[in-house]
């Protein structure tokens, strides 16, 4: 969370670094700043999203060929103004902006107030900068060593941004367990937290590393690590275009990206399934198949909507390769002391490839010699450099907060994986085999079949907009469906949602239901249809408002619930790709009903790159 751009080079740097912020705006937007270099520094920040910091400029000399920005998700601070980034250092000298945690930044606070200084901000950033200057007032060095010697004592994950009043030319970052993206031009340097605010300068990148500083100045890169080594930077090659992070006429990113899923999908699926011949080609699985088809179990790690397609891999892959799994959230399993056995691979799936807890999931999991085999959406990002193996997704970047696209190419890679293992370990028979990559060869065309749907979802939209709760149930397949459409109502529309696998609910939230309480149901045709037919007169006897999402040709549901949303016949291993897609809508529209910016819900970024 947090979003960082820098500029150095010929170039006016506050349009650059205003237009990068606004591009990373899903990763945090509670307050925004800039901070240029040009006979001296100045640094300007304000509460609120980029647009109200842009506002508050207007007439300000903004001139400068050097500056940093920041877009921020509060951790330490409210979000207002004396706590947003960038911050200036005591002696006004240096300005920093930051992305992650200081865990120990109230030690660090305790010895420097001991020293005398004081504090601007309530922020673990303001810490780090002052301890920093007080590292090199004390040494009398550069501040690229003091600055190494501030990050060999600090404790926590941290992109860090330091301009420096008296050495202009030069920029200096580094990196640890947060991104950065370094975008190389013609005596010009980016910084950023994604490619995003680089893609149009530039298409040469350096993914930084952890543990590693870089020292910037127009013409000159270069990476050193806490060491002092120099590291030759690994220049790589963005494949991205400008119009994969424009909204291309949709009023929001969350509607463009749900409406993009036909697409995503089928690039999900290009190249890789071949149904004519019958084969899946997928270089990770295949190159480790050994490593895959053996597993004596896997453990999946994922948070949020990513730990919901988790679920629909458990239930897939015991079912067709009859390997034993467990979904856990990453944020648990790094935390206790799991039992990670020879044999075990670990499925670590992330839209981001940046989260932190899946990425300390990971890490402590590698620590116990597993296989990690990683299943992310960003290219180049934390996760697929850390993973042994994986499988990018290809759904493009997805900017809205809500996940919503790469939910849908997690499952469809998911599957394509289980296929393969099953293939590989013979626990699959061919015909079976043969009808679900037909299947899984036509979702790109139903799905396109759901989203013509759209107006008529709008309507139940403003329906039930005013509800103050509801429930989503499902059974099989469907039940982390359930989940993920609950999610995404909680999270767009601020509306208090449940998901509950069908049969549990009258364990306990049964007690909810009355006349005002909606109840979706996922009850696409399935090995338990009848079963939540049964379920579903269960809500109806006690009056809840029933919106069910039912298979065509469904003669007996209609008859039950208040509303349904009709979607093709599917098998129930691929259904779940379907079945999302109007809750999706749901919950997007319903959010826009009430007046929110679906991009942006209130507490949320899109990135959670802190624990
Ligand atoms: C929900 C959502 C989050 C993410 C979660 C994991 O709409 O977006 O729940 O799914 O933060 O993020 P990734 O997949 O990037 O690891």
């Amino acid at each position: 969370m947090c979003g960082i751009v820098a500029y150095i080079g010929p170039r006016e740097a506050y349009p650059i670094i205003l237009k990068g912020l606004k591009r990373l705006e899903y990763r945090g937007y509670d307050s925004a700043g800039v901070a240029l270099l040009n006979h001296g520094l100045k640094i300007y920040k304000k509460k609120g999203k980029v647009a109200d910091l842009e506002e508050s400029l207007i007439g300000k000399d903004l001139q400068a060929n050097a500056g940093i920005g920041h877009t921020r998700w509060a951790t330490h601070g409210e979000p207002n103004d004396r706590n947003a980034h960038p911050h200036s250092s005591a002696s006004g000298k240096l300005a920093m902006i930051h992305n992650g945690i200081i865990e120990n930044y109230a030690q660090l606070k305790v010895e420097l107030t001991k020293k005398g200084y004081q504090f601007k901000s309530d922020t673990d950033t303001e810490v780090l900068l002052n301890f920093i200057e007080d590292i090199q007032k004390n040494n009398g060095c550069e501040l690229e060593e003091a600055l190494r010697i501030a990050l060999k004592r600090v404790v926590g994950a941290y992109v860090i941004v330091l301009l420096d009043r008296e050495h202009p030319d030069t920029i200096i970052a580094a990196r640890k367990g947060s991104p950065l993206v370094i975008g190389i031009g013609k005596g010009e340097h980016f910084l950023a937290s994604d490619a995003s605010p680089i893609i149009e300068y530039t298409k040469e990148v350096v993914y930084v590393n952890d543990y590693e500083l870089a020292i910037i100045k127009r013409d000159e890169l270069i990476l050193k690590n806490l060491g002092n080594e120099k590291i030759t930077p690994y220049i790589q090659k963005l494949d991205l275009e400008l119009t994969a992070i424009e909204k291309g006429g949709y009023d929001f990113f969350m509607l463009k990206e749900i409406f993009e899923q036909p697409d995503t999908i089928f690039d999900c699926l290009r190249g890789r399934l071949d149904v004519t011949k019958g084969t899946i080609t997928m270089a990770g699985v295949q190159n480790n198949i050994e490593q895959l088809k053996n597993a004596n179990r896997i453990i999946i790690i994922a948070c949020g909507t990513s730990w919901h397609a988790g679920l629909v891999a458990e239930y897939v892959i015991e079912e067709l390769c009859r390997i034993p799994v467990e979904v856990e959230y990453a944020s648990e399993f790094r935390y206790r002391n799991p039992v990670i056995q020879k044999g075990d691979v670990i499925l670590a799936i992330s839209q981001s490839g940046e989260t932190a807890d899946t990425i300390v999931a990971i890490e402590r999991a590698k620590e116990q010699g597993a296989f990690i085999f990683g299943v992310v959406n960003v290219v180049g990002s934390s996760i697929a450099r850390i993973s042994n193996a994986g499988a990018y997704t290809h759904a493009g970047p997805e900017i809205g907060v809500a996940s919503t696209k790469a939910f849908t190419a997690q499952l469809v890679v998911l599957t394509m994986i289980a296929l393969k293992l099953a293939m590989e370990k013979k626990t699959i028979d061919q015909d079976r085999y043969t009808h679900l990559i037909n299947e899984l060869h036509n979702v790109p065309e139903k799905v396109r079949e759901v989203l013509q749907a759209h107006q008529y979802i709008q309507e139940l939209a403003e329906k039930y907009k005013n509800a103050k709760d509801a429930l989503y149930l499902g059974r099989g397949y469907n039940f982390p469906v359930a989940l993920e459409g609950a999610l995404k109502l909680k999270e767009i529309s601020y509306i208090h949602a449940e998901g509950y696998p069908a049969a549990e609910m009258k364990h306990g939230p049964i007690a909810l239901v009355d006349e005002s309480l909606p109840v979706v149901f996922v009850a696409t045709r399935d090995s338990y249809h009848e079963k939540i037919v049964s379920n579903i007169q269960e809500i109806k006897a006690r009056k809840g408002k029933v919106i069910a999402v039912i298979s065509e040709g469904d003669e007996i549901i209609p008859k039950l619930a208040n509303d349904v949303i009709v979607v093709p016949e599917a098998d129930e291993l691929i259904a779940p790709m379907i079945g999302t897609i109007p809750l999706q809508l749901l919950a997007c529209y319903i959010g826009i009903a009430k007046g929110y910016d679906v991009d942006k819900p209130r507490n949320l970024a899109k990135s959670v790159t802190v624990e």
